[in-house]
């Protein structure tokens, strides 16, 4: 059975280094036999997260889109960048505002992350590879209640690790990713297979 898989990363800036981290993790998980679904944030634009703003409107049609897409996979893989030793606001938001969708446009009740199998990948152009980010992350989404892989990928001097092709030119860093991505998916599978 194929496990799907969402990926997205934490940055829309055009040629962001957590994009081609993205990427390749979505190159890996297919080659490990998934069926990826790589989405841009830039299609789900938010306003910033604002309880008032919640009361009188709702929840944004675009926060019930991310946390129905979540919910339809067996498994999530984020790639984020660092911004003050954390993750960027674009990604808190997004999360924030999914951790607040209770039903689906149909009705249908949602806690996105709840038990949803998901990975971490990072990247910076430093070298401590955005692993600060990482770990409060990590944080975040367990504070949600998804069951986050312990093995993930962190790139360091990101500008100059992926060759022509987008691919990992270190093979440690490679190995890495492919180790993330295999946990990722046999976690995601077991779900799969609890489910059905
Ligand atoms: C507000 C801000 C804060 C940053 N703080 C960090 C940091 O703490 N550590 C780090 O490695 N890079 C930091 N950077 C550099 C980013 O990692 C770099 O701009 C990176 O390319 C952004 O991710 P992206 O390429 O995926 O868009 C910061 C950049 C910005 C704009």
């Amino acid at each position: 059975m194929t496990a799907r898989i969402l990926v997205f990363a934490g940055s829309i800036r055009a040629q962001a280094l957590s994009g081609t981290t993205a990427d390749a993790a979505t190159r890996e998980l297919a080659l490990q036999g998934a069926e990826v679904t790589r989405i841009s944030l830039a299609d789900y634009p938010l306003p910033i997260f604002d309880q008032d703003l919640e009361r009188e409107k709702g929840v944004p049609e675009n926060a019930v889109k991310l946390a129905s897409l979540v919910a339809s996979h067996d498994g999530f893989l984020i790639a984020t960048p660092e911004y003050n030793a954390s993750l960027p606001p674009l990604l808190k938001n997004a999360i924030d505002w999914i951790s607040r969708v209770k039903q689906d446009s149909s009705g249908r009740a949602v806690r996105a992350f709840s038990g949803k199998p998901g990975a971490i990948c990072s990247s910076s152009n430093g070298a401590f590879a955005g692993i600060r980010a990482a770990n409060h992350l990590r944080a975040v989404l367990v504070h949600c209640q998804a069951e986050i892989v312990s093995a993930q990928c962190s790139v360091g001097r990101a500008q100059d690790a992926f060759d022509e092709t987008g691919n990992l030119r270190d093979e440690a860093t490679s190995r890495k990713l492919a180790t993330t991505c295999r946990a990722l998916l046999e976690a995601a599978s077991l779900v799969r297979q609890r489910r059905n």
